[in-house]
C-alpha cells in the first residue's frame, strides 16, 4: 500500500449525436461537434478527466437504398463517407476521445446483448408493425405523414401492410418518465422543451417498434435471424457500448463504463431531443442502469430561412470555409454568433464581418500593436517598473488587471450553461478593454519622454499580461491563436493552467518576438463574390 494520496480528477463525459453517413456532413453537424469539442477542451483545461464521444449511425434502410443507387455495398458506401467525416474532424481538429461506428463488432455484439437483457426483463414482445407502405421506397408511413394519400417521398400510391416485428414496452415507463421530468428538472432544459416532453408522455406512449424484416442492413435480432434491429435501439445505445457496456467476452472490458457512465451531457439537435429524453431513459430504466445527467438540445443553423439538410442539398461545406479562413476563425464564428438552443441564420456575410471585426481588428490588432511596440521601444524585453510611483497611467493599469483577473470566473458561469457566445463575449470585453488601455496610456506619447521610460515599460508589460490571460481564456475555442499569442509573448513552451487566468503578474518579465498576423483582414466584397461562385451550381 502506498501512503501517497492520489487526488482523483473529476470526470466529464460529453457526446454528440452519431451522424448518419448518408452523405458528407455540413456546417450544421460541424456546429454541434465544435460545441462539444470546445466544452471538452474547456473541461480538460480545468483538469477534468474527459471522455468526448462522437461517431456514426450507419445502419438502416435509407443507407441501404442510397448504397444500392450508388451501385456499392452499404458497407463500402459508409466506409467511404465515414473516411470523409473523420477527415473533416481532423481538419477541424476535433479532440474526440473515441469515434464509434455502429457497424463495428464492438457495438453490434453489445447491441445484441442489450436486446437480450431488455428481453429477459420482459420488456420486448413480438407483434405486428403496420402502416401505409410504399413499395418502391420500402417505407412505412402513418396516416398523418401521407400527402394527398400518397407517399410523401415519391408521390406514388401506398398500400396498407403489416409485418411481424419486435416491440419495446415503452408505455410501461410512462410514470417513471414523468417522475424523472418532475424530480430532476435539469435533466432536460430549457423548461419549454421539458414541458413539451411532459405533454407528449401524458398523451400516452405507444410501444416502440425495434425491429424490421423488410431490409437487412442492420444488426440481427439475436433471437430471430429474420429481423434486424431498427434504428433507435441500435443508435442510442452507442453512448454505452462505446464504453464497453455490457461485457460480452470479446476482450473489451467495461472499465470505461464504470469510470465515465452516466454521461454528463448528451448534446443533440432539438429534433432528436424526444428520442434522447423519452426512449433512451426508458431503455436505461429497463436495463437498470443510471440515466445521463443531462440532455441538451441545440438550435438549427438555417439557410435562407430553411433548415440546412443533406436531403435538401442547401448546405454549406465547412471544408471550403476552413481552407479560406482557418479552423480558429470558423470555430470562433460558430460559437460566438449563435445562442445555444435557438435557431440561427447562416450567411457568408455575417461570418466575414465577425472575423474582420472581432478577430482581425480587435484581437489581431491588440497582439500586433503590443508586440510591435515592445519590439520597437525595448527590443522585445519588457518588465514592470519596480519603483513606487507608477506614473499617471497607473490607475488604468489597475483597472485592466482587475478586469482581466475577473473574466475566468464569468466564463465558467457561462460555460456551465453552454452559453458559448456569452463566454466569448465576456473574453472580448477584456480584448476591448486592453485596446482601450492602449488609447488611454498612449505609449507613443510616453516614448517621447525619456523620464517616462519605466512607465512605458509597465504599460507594455500590462498589455503582455492581459494577452497572456486572453491566450488562456480562448484556448478551448481557438487553440492555434492561443498558442501563437504565447509564442509571440515568448512563453510558448510553458505549461498552461486555467487557474493562471485569474492571476496577475504570473510572469515577471517577457521577451517577445514579432510573428505572423493572427487574422488577416478580409476584403468583404471580393470574398463574398468568390464564395458565391464556389457554391453556384456547376
Ligand atoms: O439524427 N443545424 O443523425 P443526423 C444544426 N443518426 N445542427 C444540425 C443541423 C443544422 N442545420 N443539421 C444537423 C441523426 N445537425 C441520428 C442521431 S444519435 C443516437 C442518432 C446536427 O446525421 C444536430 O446535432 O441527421 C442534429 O441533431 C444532428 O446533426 C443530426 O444528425
Amino acid at each position: 500500500m502506498s501512503n501517497s494520496k492520489v487526488t482523483e480528477r473529476p470526470i466529464y463525459y460529453i457526446s454528440t449525436p452519431i451522424y448518419y453517413p448518408s452523405d458528407n456532413l455540413h456546417i450544421g453537424h460541424t456546429y454541434c461537434t465544435v460545441m462539444a469539442d470546445a466544452m471538452a477542451r474547456f473541461k480538460r483545461l480545468a483538469e477534468y478527466d474527459v471522455m468526448f464521444l462522437t461517431g456514426t449511425d450507419e445502419h438502416g434502410q435509407k443507407i441501404q437504398l442510397i448504397a444500392d443507387e450508388a451501385g456499392v455495398s452499404p458497407q463500402e458506401y459508409v466506409d467511404n463517407v465515414v473516411d470523409g467525416i473523420k477527415e473533416l474532424w481532423k481538419t477541424m481538429e476535433i479532440s474526440y476521445d473515441d469515434f464509434i461506428r455502429t457497424t463495428e463488432p464492438r457495438h453490434e455484439k453489445r447491441v445484441q446483448a442489450i436486446f437480450n437483457k431488455i428481453n429477459e426483463k420482459g420488456d420486448i414482445y413480438k407483434g405486428k408493425y403496420e402502416g401505409w407502405y410504399c413499395t418502391p421506397c420500402e417505407s412505412y408511413w402513418t396516416d398523418k405523414q401521407l400527402v394527398d394519400g400518397k407517399c410523401p417521398d415519391c408521390g406514388r400510391p401506398v398500400k396498407w401492410a403489416s409485418e411481424d416485428a419486435y416491440f419495446f414496452k415503452l408505455s410501461k415507463y410512462e410514470d417513471r418518465l414523468l417522475e424523472l421530468f418532475e424530480t430532476n428538472p435539469s435533466f432536460l432544459e430549457p423548461e419549454t422543451r421539458r414541458n413539451e416532453m411532459v405533454q407528449f408522455v401524458k398523451q400516452g406512449l405507444e410501444d416502440l417498434c425495434i425491429s424490421r424484416s423488410t431490409f437487412d442492413w442492420g444488426v440481427k435480432v439475436p433471437i430471430d435471424e429474420s429481423q434486424v434491429i431498427y434504428v433507435w435501439l441500435d443508435a442510442l445505445t452507442n453512448y454505452v457500448t462505446a464504453l464497453g457496456y455490457p461485457e460480452v467476452g470479446d476482450g473489451i472490458s467495461q472499465e470505461k463504463y464504470d469510470k465515465y457512465w452516466p454521461a454528463d451531457v448528451h448534446l443533440v439537435g432539438k429534433e432528436i431531443v424526444r428520442f434522447h429524453t423519452i426512449i433512451w431513459p426508458a431503455m436505461l430504466m429497463s436495463l437498470d442502469i443510471p440515466l445521463p445527467k443531462q440532455v441538451l438540445g441545440h438550435g438549427w443553423l438555417l439557410l435562407d430561412g430553411g433548415k440546412m439538410s443533406k436531403s435538401k442539398g442547401n448546405i454549406v461545406d465547412p471544408v471550403k470555409l476552413i481552407e479560406r479562413y482557418g479552423v480558429d476563425a470558423l470555430k470562433y464564428f460558430l460559437l460566438r454568433e449563435y445562442s445555444f438552443g435557438q435557431d440561427g441564420l447562416y450567411t457568408n456575410e455575417t461570418m466575414i464581418n465577425r472575423i474582420n471585426s472581432d478577430l482581425a481588428n480587435d484581437l489581431g490588432n491588440l497582439l500586433s500593436r503590443t508586440i510591435g511596440m515592445a519590439d520597437k521601444y525595448f527590443g522585445g524585453h519588457i518588465e514592470p517598473d519596480k519603483s513606487a510611483d507608477g506614473g499617471a497611467t497607473e490607475k488604468f493599469g489597475k483597472d485592466l488587471a482587475d478586469l482581466a483577473t475577473s473574466v475566468a470566473a464569468k466564463v465558467e458561469g457561462h460555460m456551465d450553461k453552454f452559453a458559448f457566445n456569452r463566454a466569448l463575449e465576456e473574453i472580448w470585453v477584456l480584448v476591448s478593454r486592453s485596446n482601450k488601455y492602449i488609447d488611454e496610456t498612449e505609449p507613443w506619447v510616453l516614448a517621447k519622454d525619456e523620464s517616462r521610460a519605466e512607465e512605458l515599460k509597465t504599460v507594455l508589460y500590462n498589455l503582455a499580461e492581459a494577452l497572456r490571460i486572453i491566450s488562456l481564456l480562448i484556448q478551448p475555442y481557438m487553440h492555434h491563436s492561443s498558442d501563437e499569442i504565447r509564442k509571440q509573448l515568448g512563453i510558448g513552451g510553458e505549461e498552461i493552467k486555467w487557474s493562471d487566468a485569474s492571476v496577475w503578474g504570473k510572469n515577471a518579465s517577457y521577451y517577445v518576438t514579432k510573428g505572423a498576423n493572427l487574422f488577416p483582414r478580409i476584403d468583404v466584397a471580393k470574398e463574398l463574390e468568390e464564395l458565391e461562385a464556389l457554391s453556384a451550381p456547376k
